[in-house]
């Protein structure tokens, strides 16, 4: 039987808590899928919209090989940082090197005066502890993939910067709430939370896999799903979640990461990037037949709306959203194996009165691509959605009922 989706409370301890990620997946749901397959061995699982791990984390302890891609660095390094083939290295050797950062940092904060003016002392600091943990490491990063011990570090001051800085969960889950920079935050405070976030986050890893002996190969790409940098044919199984229309912005919940790593230009860069955004672009995407009737249909209904913006921002919005999807769904079909599924957890969504039913219409422009077959595999009815944090949501409709579908698709 396939589990459901929703995360259960203890998926909300632990290495979980290292970012504020509302989008997870259960656990108990990528085990569930794993073991409805018998899978090869050396098989190869695919998450190409990775979130924060849980598909390489479970993959990882079942001793599956897995690749994961996120186009959002920071949830890149998060998911990378989860990697079990660090632990051994970090216990032995973790703390010297990170007394050895330390060492550079205190050295060269006194040469940084100008960066301090320009930039801020948060932000300074932030980016001379991250310059120095990437000269301070090999470079073993390249075609996209990130390095897991380079990434636990980085993962590391994101953690200590959001919790000295007291940055929050907005009640929009995608919003961040800055309460202030604490006034006279320091070097040395930063340096000293610093180590004991390190040890804790590296005991919250060591515990996670405890008495589990991972052989398998876990690999994270900080690429566009769309793009991926993977051979054709030559994935088993893929376990993933897209990007919902529910007008949420994935980069937001990262946007301090973001923001301190590559300034306001690298954040809006993401965002506008990242499949579901709430940016639009200039020009509308054209129609694409092979998106199929189902989604004609939601499209139309939304141009002829008679609400604003129905027929220009709206509309753009959500022609963007089903180009990305068709070419995500393409790029999913040329890396899978001939016989092989892909397993997606969609919810649908509303646009004032309008139903959108993603799941039906994934289902349908996975026919148009070339897959043989779609199954829903599980249903429920989702109580709080995202779509309803907008209060003025149901303003058109009502008692809107949100279901949560899982299809699998067949190559
Ligand atoms: C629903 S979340 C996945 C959550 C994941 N299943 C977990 O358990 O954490 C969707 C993810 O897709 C990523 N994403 C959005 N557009 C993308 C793109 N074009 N390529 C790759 N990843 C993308 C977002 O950054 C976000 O992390």
């Amino acid at each position: 039987m396939i589990c459901s989706a929703k995360r259960g409370k203890n998926e909300r301890q632990g290495l979980h808590m290292w970012h504020p990620y509302y989008a997870g997946y259960s656990e108990s749901f990528v085990l569930s899928v794993l073991k409805s397959e018998k899978l090869a061995q050396g098989a190869v699982i695919l998450d190409p919209w990775m979130g924060s791990g849980t598909t390489g984390l479970v993959c990882q302890k079942e001793n599956i090989n897995c690749i994961g891609a996120d186009i959002n660095p920071i949830m890149s390094r998060f998911a990378a940082a989860k990697s079990h083939s660090i632990i051994a290295k970090l216990n032995d050797e973790g703390l010297p090197i990170l007394e050895r950062v330390i060492i550079k940092c205190k050295a060269s904060s006194q040469l940084s005066k100008y960066y301090i003016e320009t930039l801020g002392v948060e932000m300074s600091y932030f980016r001379l502890l991250i310059k120095i943990i990437d000269e301070t490491l090999p470079d073993k990063e390249h075609d996209f993939e990130m390095d897991s011990l380079k990434s636990f570090y980085y993962s590391v001051v994101y953690f200590t910067f959001r919790r000295l800085l007291d940055i929050k969960s907005g009640s929009n889950p995608t919003w961040v709430v800055n309460n202030g920079f604490k006034a006279g935050l320091i070097l040395d405070d930063i340096l000293s939370a610093l180590r004991c976030d390190f040890s804790l986050m590296l005991a919250q890893l060591t515990n996670y896999f405890n008495g589990v002996s991972v052989r398998s190969r876990y690999k994270v790409l900080n690429c566009d799903c769309k793009k991926l940098p993977i051979e054709n044919n030559s994935i088993d199984m893929i376990v993933t979640s897209p990007p919902y229309l529910t007008r949420i912005d994935y980069a937001a919940s990262t946007k301090f990461e973001l923001q301190m790593s590559f300034g306001l230009d690298g954040y809006q860069q993401v965002r506008k990037n990242s499949m579901g955004t709430t940016t639009v672009p200039k020009i509308a995407d054209p129609f694409n037949a092979l998106w199929g009737g189902i989604c004609l249909k939601v499209l139309e209904q939304v141009a002829s709306h008679n609400s604003r913006a129905s027929d220009t921002y709206y509309i753009k919005n959500k022609l963007r959203y089903f180009s990305d999807t068709f070419s995500a769904m393409s790029e999913i079909y040329r890396v899978l194996r001939d016989g092989c599924s892909a397993y997606l957890v969609i919810q649908n969504s509303y646009y004032k009165e309008i139903e959108i039913p993603l799941y039906d219409i994934y289902c349908e422009m996975a026919g148009n691509i070339g897959f043989s077959v779609c199954d829903v595999i599980r249903e429920e009815k989702v109580r709080a959605s995202f779509g309803k944090i907008n209060p003025k949501s149901s303003l058109y409709l009502k008692d809107k009922v949100y279901y949560e579908k899982i299809i699998r698709v067949t190559k």
